[in-house]
């Protein structure tokens, strides 16, 4: 059988138990050119809450009935695809569900059984989460040495990954912005920040502008909201804002919270860009090698948090609402299936 979390209904605010049902379903068989995959881990991301919404997005909404959209990673237990061999591990569009069928339309990347990384570290690192934070530093970002570079949700998994590949580059100064002191002092002691502002403190504005007197050169945006506006109130001339994501915005059911500060963008004749990581899927290759190399020499240090049981899978996604979530959010579907 094919246990799977399906939308029930389109939330309004935070998701609860209204908004998904486990429901059991036949176990699909794989036809020609097909390969059936048995789902070890979901990649839990704060977009899929804005999936969940009737509104327009970069993908369409999540239907009503079907299984929550998610990526995640499994095993190839069956296959009829010259793509795909019995044993491989691979990564792709899993979603909230034990099995699901690779095809021609629905493709899996196949994870080398000898990267030498276990499969949370796959998904975290190789997967949205560190391929968001190279491609939005470097491209979008344009990051160059001496930049001193401001990024929120520092102690979370694609900000932790920004502050250290921007440290590992050459930047001036990192500075996080975190909830919370403990996360200010992992974004310091673990991930190698310089310093950390702790957003739930007020005046962050005032703090920030303490903090970069001759202003931010790259400001990382995970979160959007006020701490966006604080940031803008900091740039430098010439200065780049990236638009990552806006988790603060996304579980809010009227209009998105408006920023004040967008004249500094004119007076500081600096631009704000946002993007979507699939923009760059063509280079994935080029990240994931940059990646690896990073957290083999000691370069790139992270953290998952891992939650067992597929039901849980709901209660995962509003950890990273609660920010009670300390790294790579990631569901155990089955803890039988590894890597290394
Ligand atoms: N553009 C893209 O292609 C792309 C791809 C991947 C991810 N993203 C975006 O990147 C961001 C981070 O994602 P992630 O997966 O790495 O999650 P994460 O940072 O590991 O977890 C989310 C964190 O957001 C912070 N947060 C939650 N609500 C907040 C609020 N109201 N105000 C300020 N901070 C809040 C919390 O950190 P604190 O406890 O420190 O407040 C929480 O731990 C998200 O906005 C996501 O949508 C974008």
């Amino acid at each position: 059988m094919n246990r799977q979390i399906v939308l029930r209904q389109r939330p309004r605010g935070a998701i609860d138990e209204s908004t998904t049902e486990l429901v059991v379903r036949a176990e699909p068989t794989c036809g020609p050119d097909e390969a059936l995959i048995k789902v070890a881990m979901l990649s839990i991301d704060p977009t899929i809450r804005t999936w969940m919404n009737d509104a327009p997005g970069y993908l369409p909404p999540i239907e009503i009935g079907a299984p929550v959209r998610s990526t995640g990673a499994g095993v190839v237990v069956a296959s009829n695809s010259t793509r795909y061999q019995v044993g491989d591990v691979v990564v792709g569009m899993t979603n909230w569900q034990e099995w699901v069928i690779a095809n021609e339309e629905h493709r899996f990347s196949v994870i080398p059984r000898d990267i030498g990384l276990d499969l949370a570290t796959v998904l975290n690192v190789l997967g949205v989460t560190g391929l968001t934070a190279y491609f939005g530093l470097l491209d979008v970002g344009r990051f160059q040495a001496g930049d001193v570079v401001v990024v929120s949700a520092a102690a979370g998994a694609t900000g932790s990954a920004v502050g250290q590949i921007a440290r590992a580059r050459g930047a001036a100064r990192v500075i996080g912005v975190a909830g919370g002191p403990r996360k200010c002092d992992e974004a310091v002691s673990w991930y190698g920040f310089d310093s950390c502002l702790d957003h739930r403190e007020p005046d962050l504005e005032g703090r920030l502008r303490a903090a970069s007197p001759n202003g931010v050169d790259l400001y990382f945006d995970n979160v959007g909201g006020a701490v966006l506006d604080a940031a803008l109130a900091s740039i430098a001339m010439h200065g780049r804002v990236v638009l990552c994501g806006a988790i603060s915005q996304y579980n809010e059911s009227g209009r998105p919270r408006g920023v004040a500060n967008t004249p500094m963008l004119i007076m500081r004749r600096a631009s704000m860009s946002g993007f979507i990581v699939l923009d760059f899927a063509a280079r994935f290759g080029e990240a994931q090698a940059v990646l690896v190399a990073m957290v083999r020499d000691g370069t790139l240090r992270h953290r998952e948090h891992l939650i067992n049981g597929l039901e849980r899978a709901p209660e995962a996604l509003n950890l990273l609402f609660a920010g009670a979530n300390h790294g790579k959010t990631l569901v155990v579907v089955d803890e039988g299936i590894a890597l290394a």
